[in-house]
């Protein structure tokens, strides 16, 4: 049997569908590629050029327009890869509170995302992928090989990205990292275009009680077809 060539993974945020992606992409050689990326890029060129994030015709001429680039990464300052928005580095800005606070709202804008699901699918035909997001499996690949919908409590992801923030050195409390990640949630999933859900077909991951250790295992199980 032969390996699936697009792999999709979605799942809400701080599902650990990233460290997944990287790890499969790996171990398969094949491209990683995280689409949330391409929704933070716009959020940040609306925030730094002080557009309002309710201002939805001049977001999606963002999306329409701006040269969103992904790469190697550059430096060794923890990266995964390098995010270029029409030549600035933002690898680190695309992360920061202001942009998780405000991304989920851009992102329910239709325009933004027949932008960016158009070069999402461009990207995923050539094949070799893992791409990671919300609505890969059922809306930019709904062909792909093997989808995969990471998920674990809102509680655990809160935890999670709490971990990632004082790691960064941000100052943050928990309860508001919580208040946060609800409230994307809520967004993302009642949203009308693309909203979060598992496609169909999804082999549904719970990872609240798996080590990173075990998702991949588990994954990687489905990718040889052993499941
Ligand atoms: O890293 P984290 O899981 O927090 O978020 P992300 O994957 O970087 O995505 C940030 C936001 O972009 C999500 O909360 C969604 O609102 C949006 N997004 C989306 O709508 N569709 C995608 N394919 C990817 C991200």
């Amino acid at each position: 049997m032969s390996l699936p060539s697009t792999i999709a993974i979605d799942g809400p945020a701080a599902s650990g569908k990233s460290t997944l992606a990287k790890r499969l992409a790996d171990h398969l050689n094949y491209l990683y590629f995280d689409t949330g990326v391409m929704y933070r890029a716009v959020t940040w060129l609306a925030l730094s050029r002080q557009v309002s994030i309710n201002d939805e015709e001049r977001i999606t001429r963002f999306a329409e327009e701006a040269k969103i680039d992904v790469r190697p990464p550059s430096k060794g300052d923890g990266r995964a890869y390098d995010v270029l928005v029409d030549g600035e580095d933002v690898t680190w800005a695309i992360r920061r509170p202001e942009v998780d606070d405000n991304v989920s709202v851009v992102a329910a804008y239709a325009g933004v995302r027949r932008a960016l699901s158009a070069q999402q699918r461009r990207i995923g035909l050539r094949g070799r992928v893992v791409m990671v997001g919300r609505d890969i499996g059922t809306v930019v690949l709904p062909e792909a090989d093997l989808k995969l919908y990471l998920d674990a409590s809102v509680e655990e992801r809160a935890r999670r990205r709490y971990d990632e923030c004082l790691a960064r050195g941000e100052e943050v409390s928990f309860d508001a990292v919580l208040t946060a990640m609800k409230r994307r949630d809520e967004i993302d999933s009642t949203r009308d275009v693309a909203p979060l859900r598992p496609a169909k077909d999804a082999v549904i991951l719970n990872s609240d009680e798996l080590s990173i250790e075990q998702v991949v295992e588990r994954a990687l199980s489905y990718v040889q077809g052993d499941c």
